[in-house]
């Protein structure tokens, strides 16, 4: 596929990361909708791709994304955005199988922070800044931000953003739980390629199965995701069963488990 306002490549030793990134610098990654309808093409490809077993998506050192694009927005009406259901399709990252991880230098607003947290793992670089500043134009966030931030930070302090406007840094996503880690902003890539190197080795089925179980408990109650997760766990058995067959005398887990 033809990309302008993304790239997209193949990364890592076994060419099994895929690795994305927002790539409109003149307008700090603002999500228009081009650039969306690219990443959802781009994900497509990566979910039929079996080489690949983790996704990376990226920013700039400048923004990861400065939300959803401003001037596209601003001519829209009611009936339009209503019709159309302006941003429904951007659910679609969440509903992506492989696990897939955030790597955030710079602005993650409005949109980009919850394109952010739609991904599995977000990590920040030192200067990162997260935000939902819709509120400063006079509308709320459209793309699950008081659904998610409220899950990620507690409720006193997604109110805080969501209702101020008001950016948090990466010391301070890191310290409400936002993000799983803060790296330098020169070793960010870095960093998040080696974990999503080390999850792509992972048996596609394992992560695919522990990253349904985990988000499933976002959805059902905890009987319901504690039945989800046993019953995906003995499912795995089908597979390790023939680990443990393949692995006599060899041992050799890693080769098994890439073809698994
Ligand atoms: C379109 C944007 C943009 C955006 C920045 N730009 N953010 N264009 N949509 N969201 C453009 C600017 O117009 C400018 O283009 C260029 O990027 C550089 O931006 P500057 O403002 O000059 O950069 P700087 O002074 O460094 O300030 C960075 C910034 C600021 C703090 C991130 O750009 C900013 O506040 N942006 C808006 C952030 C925002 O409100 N996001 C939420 C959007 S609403 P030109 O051509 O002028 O040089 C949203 C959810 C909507 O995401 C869902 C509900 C409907």
């Amino acid at each position: 596929a033809f990309y302008s306002n993304i790239t997209v490549e193949k990364k890592g030793k076994k060419n099994n990361v895929g690795f994305i990134q927002l790539n409109r610098p003149k307008a700090l990654n603002a999500l228009c909708d081009a650039l969306m309808k690219e990443l959802q093409t781009a994900l497509s490809d990566f979910s039929k791709d079996e080489e690949v077993g983790c996704v990376v998506l990226t920013g700039s050192n400048k923004a990861f994304a400065a939300g959803a694009d401003i001037k596209e927005m601003q001519p829209r009406e009611f009936a339009e955005v209503y019709k159309g259901d302006f941003l429904g399709f951007w659910n679609s990252i969440s509903l992506f199988k492989k696990p897939i991880i955030a790597a955030v230098n710079g602005y993650a607003l409005g949109g980009g922070c919850e394109i952010a947290m739609m991904c599995d793992i977000i990590y920040a670089g030192e200067k990162a800044k997260f935000g939902q500043p819709e509120i400063l134009l006079g509308t709320i966030p459209g793309g699950g931000g008081t659904q998610r931030l409220t899950q990620a930070v507690g409720k006193s302090k997604a109110m805080e953003m969501v209702l101020t406007g008001d950016q948090i840094s990466a010391q301070e996503a890191l310290q409400f739980g936002l993000v799983a880690n803060v790296y330098p902003v020169e070793e960010l890539v870095d960093k998040v390629m080696e974990k999503a190197e080390k999850i792509a080795s992972m048996s596609q089925i394992a992560t695919g199965m522990a990253k349904e179980a985990v988000n499933s408990s976002y959805e059902m109650t905890l009987a319901e995701g504690i039945h989800l997760e046993r019953r995906l766990f003995h499912s795995t058995f089908a597979t390790i069963l023939k680990l443990a067959i393949n692995s006599i005398g060899s041992c050799n887990m890693g080769i098994i488990n890439a073809k698994l």
